[in-house]
Parts: C-alpha cells; structure tokens; sequence
C-alpha cells in the first residue's frame, strides 16, 4: 500500500481525507498520513503545501515529493531538500482559467474605476468619471508559462494588447512575446498595465522595485500574483503613495498571512487579496497527482517534474 506523507499549512484531518477520496478514484489502494506523524516515517512520497522542510528531510525512504501548488518555491527554499528528490508541480487548466478570471476582473476594475464609482455612491454622488481606452492601453504579463500564457489569450481575446515576457522565445498568437532584460525594461517603460505571474526563483526575487517601478509610466497599475517575494513591498508602497502607481492590486506577500501591521493594508491605492487568485482544486488536481505518486513509487520521473537548476 503506497503511503503518502501528507501537508498542507491550513491541515486538517477533513482536508487529507478529502484528497485521500479523490486520488483514490485514480489509485485506489493509495494511502494519506499526517506528514507528523510517526505513520508518516516510511513514506516514499510527500504531498506538500508550505511544510515545515526540516521534518521532510527526515523522511528516510523519500523518492519524490509533490507541491499541492503550481509554485514549487515553498518546497525548494533554503535548499533544504536533497537536490536529487524529484519535485512535481500540479499544472491545471482550471487553475489557470481561475487565475485569468481574477485578472481580468482586475483588469476591469481598473479602467473602469470601480473603486471609485463605489467611493461615489458612499457619498451619493452621481457623475461619470474617467475611463481610460482599451484599444490604446498595453498590457505587460510577466511570466507566460502555464498560467501567464492562458491569462494572456484570454485578456488579448477581450480585445486587449498584450505583451508577454519569458525566459525562453515564446509564439504565441496575438501576443508579442519578449525575452532578456533589456525587453523586460521596454515593457515597463512601455505598458499601462504590468501582470506578475512569474515563480519566485533567485532570479525573480525582488524584480519589482523601486527602478522598475520608476521606469513605469505616470498612472501605471500594478497586479501581482506570482509571489510576494518578487516585489519589494517598502518601495511599491512608496510608489503608490507618490501617485506614480495609481493601483496595486496583490494576491501574494512577502510574508503571508500578511501581518496586521504591514503597511500595505492602509494604502488607498492598494487593494488586497488573501492568496485566493488561483486555488488548488482537488476535484481537477487529483489524477495528475495519484499519476505522479505511481511513477514515483515505480522509480520513474513523472510529468511536470521541475528543473532543480531553474528553480521551476
Ligand atoms: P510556469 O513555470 O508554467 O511559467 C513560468 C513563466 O515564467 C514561464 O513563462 C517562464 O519562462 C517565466 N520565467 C521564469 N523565470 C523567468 C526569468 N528569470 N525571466 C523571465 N521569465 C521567467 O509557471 P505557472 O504559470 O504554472 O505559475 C507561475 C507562478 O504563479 C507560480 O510559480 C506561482 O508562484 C504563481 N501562482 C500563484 C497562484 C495564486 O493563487 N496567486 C496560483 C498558482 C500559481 P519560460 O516559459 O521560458 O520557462
Ligand atoms: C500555487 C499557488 O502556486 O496557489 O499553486 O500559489
């Protein structure tokens, strides 16, 4: 019976049985146990969501290890794990529909001004207000993997212009697609809106900061959610504050849940999500996962197993 060390920071007992239903539509005799409990000691495999790495590095007999995300960063972090552990991400259509459905919204809310029609009827005030051109205005996706590269279709779909960037030359059509630095610059300097939807690697951490949000036009707006860790929340801050910025709209921080006393909860430009964009969804997620604990019980690399190198 494969026995599957089992995660997740919001752990209860409801949730592990819930996914030990699910994967068993998939792989039937495929057992769940609390990653800290003894049951788990013998585990080959580990289903993990933000655990605690040092529990996981005793895990003996462990042949691979599976993120209950598409971001593999909560698992690689401080090198803790043996480099040699396969690392399997989840890669879900509906989590990438979920997430192009919370950018577009955002998007929307943005150039329609929702904020402020709402600030208006607080005061029951009745008068139409700015509403910036979509044909003119230029949307940035920064990162257009799995999810960026859905978001990016979608939104160029609803008659938007969308530019991507990568880390290897995209095609993809109706999109302009850029890589390398000086690309990533000509973004900033150039769009209206800029869409972080990167993972959090040694490379992207801290990408977003106060350089790259000067470069940003006058009136930009800011969405992020990829990580927090990619931005450099004092300077976003300071941004917004000055009006450079003219919205933020974040689903991801540096430290999360994000503290009461972050000063990002009083900026009036800020809008704040609680890591909601794109959730896990077991009812879609559960056969690529009993998938991959097959292979890993049988000594093969499953799908979507990430390069240790890239970090992703
Ligand atoms: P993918 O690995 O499929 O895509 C990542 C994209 O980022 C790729 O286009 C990749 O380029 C690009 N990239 C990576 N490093 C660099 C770099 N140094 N310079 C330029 N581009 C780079 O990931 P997903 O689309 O599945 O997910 C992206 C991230 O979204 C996750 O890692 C996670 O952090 C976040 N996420 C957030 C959720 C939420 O609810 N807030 C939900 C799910 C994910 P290339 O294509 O060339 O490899
Ligand atoms: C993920 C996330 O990486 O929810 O899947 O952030």
């Amino acid at each position: 019976m494969p026995v599957v060390a089992f995660y997740s920071n919001e752990y209860s007992i409801e949730l592990q049985n819930e996914w030990e239903k699910r994967l068993q539509v998939h792989y039937p005799s495929v057992k769940l146990v609390p990653l800290l409990s003894s049951q788990a000691e013998n585990a080959q495999t580990a289903l993990l969501w933000k655990a605690p790495l040092n529990r996981v590095k005793k895990l003996k007999n462990l042949k691979g290890l599976i993120s209950l995300g598409q971001g593999v960063d909560h698992i690689l972090k401080d090198n803790i794990i043996d480099s040699k552990i396969p690392v399997v991400r989840i890669v879900d259509p509906f989590m990438a529909k979920s997430m192009s459905h919370w950018v577009i919204m955002s998007v929307l809310n943005f150039i329609r001004d929702t904020f402020g029609y709402q600030t208006q009827q607080r005061n029951k005030i009745y008068k139409p207000r700015r509403e910036i051109n979509f044909i003119t205005l230029k949307i940035a996706i920064y990162g257009i993997g799995a999810i960026g590269s859905v978001v990016a279709k979608d939104l160029n779909q609803l008659g938007f212009k969308v530019y991507g960037w990568s880390r290897t030359q995209k095609k993809i059509p109706g999109i302009n697609c850029f890589i390398g630095k000086n690309k990533f610059k000509y973004l900033l300097e150039s769009c209206d809106i800029h869409i972080c939807l990167l993972p959090l690697t040694f490379e992207t951490t801290n990408i977003f900061n106060n350089s790259s949000f000067k470069i940003m036009k006058h009136g930009s707006c800011f969405i992020n959610a990829g990580r927090g860790e990619q931005v450099v929340e004092e300077h976003l801050i300071e941004n917004c504050k000055s009006g450079h910025i003219a919205a933020a709209i974040l689903d991801v921080y540096c430290k999360e849940p994000l503290p009461k006393k972050s000063k990002l909860w009083e900026q009036e430009k800020i809008r704040i999500w609680p890591h909601v964009a794109a959730e896990t969804n077991p009812a879609t997620a559960a056969k690529q996962i009993a998938n991959a604990i097959k292979c890993i019980e049988n000594g093969k690399i499953p799908p979507n197993t990430i390069e240790r190198k890239l970090g992703y």
